[in-house]
């Protein structure tokens, strides 16, 4: 580290400092110009191109938050990616007009919640299933509504004739006549209508390449996104070709996330490329090739006690990120810089530890900055986010939780 870059964060820290003063602690914080900076740099790609940015609202959790992506990005904004049915109708209630509720449901309080959303808004659910398109057709018609359908594509790397899978498990549909038999099915259902393909390239948008926690796997994981590229382009060009021959267009076709934005803006097939987490720049995206975001949000513990050495004990902090667990998925001291949390106690329940770097003192009261491996998740254990310019607060606004929200039940 360079001199100059250890003043830049001993005065960003002095600033978030400054910032938090008064406040109490724990605190999530979004510095705004980060923020909208990156903003600038995701949406910067599909500037040139027609695509338009959908925003997933589950990387925000905040509904100001999804709102200034909006404000910052004008009519390049066709809609949101939203998180439940539940979310699909509140967001309806509050004037959204394009939503993709992007993960399927049958459940009946849903499909209400969906038959709700579509008597204000145009709110398209995902499927992949015969089963979906019958059950959500039989309580929309019954409500006398049409609920878009938008097929979801499997786009998983399945070398080897499809022995292999690697990416997510998500739907059944891998290629171009099982997605039109779906689009078929929903053609000849009452309460449904076709409106297109999301093919989401979990592989590549969502697997580290340049990580420090698996630096020995980053080659491979190199390696295969390199060569699903092609395939991803392939199948989804396949897929709506075969639709428009079958008189089923597809008026959308959605695919990206931060981790691909810039690959996804160059493919013809996609209408729309979706982003969410880079807009927080969660520290997983620290560590993917070519992509350079600036980290926006953190949550600030107050140090409590000096239990010995150079060691700092936080109140609070056990933040830990969903997904396959890993060392990875802890949240990252960032200021003072050079804090490392403890391998034996990690991001804990009730209080965590760190090391801070000799010659660096924090005094009692102070507030350690941490970064949450992902975006969204961290809006879960706080009911606001404090809005930070410089070193001030200069609004705070309500998480999911903090407007009596969690959107999952
Ligand atoms: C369907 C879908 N599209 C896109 C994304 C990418 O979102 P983000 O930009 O937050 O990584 C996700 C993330 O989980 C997703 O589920």
């Amino acid at each position: 580290m360079t001199a100059a870059a250890v003043t830049d964060a001993a005065a960003t820290y002095a600033r978030y400092r400054r910032a938090l003063a008064g406040h109490r602690l724990p605190a999530a914080v979004v510095d705004v110009d980060a923020f909208d900076r990156n903003v600038d740099r995701l949406v910067a790609p599909l500037q040139a191109t027609s695509k338009r940015l959908r925003i997933a609202t589950k990387s925000l959790r905040c509904p100001a938050l999804v709102r200034r992506v909006v404000a910052r990005t004008g009519e390049r904004a066709i809609g949101l990616m939203t998180y439940t049915a539940a979310e699909t109708a509140w967001w309806a209630a509050q004037g959204e007009r394009d939503l993709l509720l992007a993960y399927p449901t049958v459940q009946r309080a849903d499909l209400d919640d969906l038959v709700r959303a579509n008597r204000d808004a145009r709110a398209a659910v995902v499927v992949d299933d015969a089963a979906q398109v019958a059950a959500i057709g039989a309580v929309a018609d019954a409500a006398g509504v049409t609920v878009p359908l938008v097929v979801e594509l499997d786009v998983a790397w399945r070398p080897f004739g499809g022995r292999v899978h690697v990416g997510v498990r998500r739907s059944p549909l891998h290629d171009a006549p099982a997605a039109v038999a779906i689009a078929r099915a929903i053609a000849a259902t009452r309460g449904v209508s076709f409106a297109g393909v999301m093919a989401y390239d979990a592989q590549i948008a969502g697997v580290t390449d340049a990580s420090p926690f698996h630096r020995w796997q980053n080659g491979a994981r190199r390696a295969m996104k390199r060569r699903s590229r092609a395939a991803v382009e392939t199948v989804r060009a396949d897929t709506v070709r075969a639709l428009a021959d079958e008189k089923l267009p597809a008026a959308l076709v959605n695919g990206g996330g931060t981790g691909s934005v810039a690959w996804s803006a160059a493919d013809p097939t996609l209408t729309e490329v979706t982003v969410g987490s880079g807009f927080l720049g969660p520290h997983l995206f620290d560590y993917y090739a070519g992509l350079d975001l600036e980290p926006a949000a953190y949550f600030a513990l107050q140090v409590v006690r000096r239990p010995g050495g150079r060691v700092v004990t936080c109140h609070g902090g056990g933040y830990v990120a969903s997904g396959a667990a890993g060392a990875d998925r802890l949240p990252v001291p960032a200021f003072p810089e050079g804090a490392r949390l403890l391998p034996l106690e990690g991001a804990g329940e009730v209080q965590t530890p760190v090391e801070l770097p000799g010659g660096t003192t924090v005094e009692l009261g102070d507030p350690v900055l941490f970064r949450h491996a992902k975006a969204g998740e961290l809006a879960e254990h706080f009911d606001r986010y404090l809005l930070v310019r410089g070193d001030t607060v200069i609004e705070e606004v309500p998480t999911w939780r903090g407007i009596g929200q969690c959107f999952l039940g």
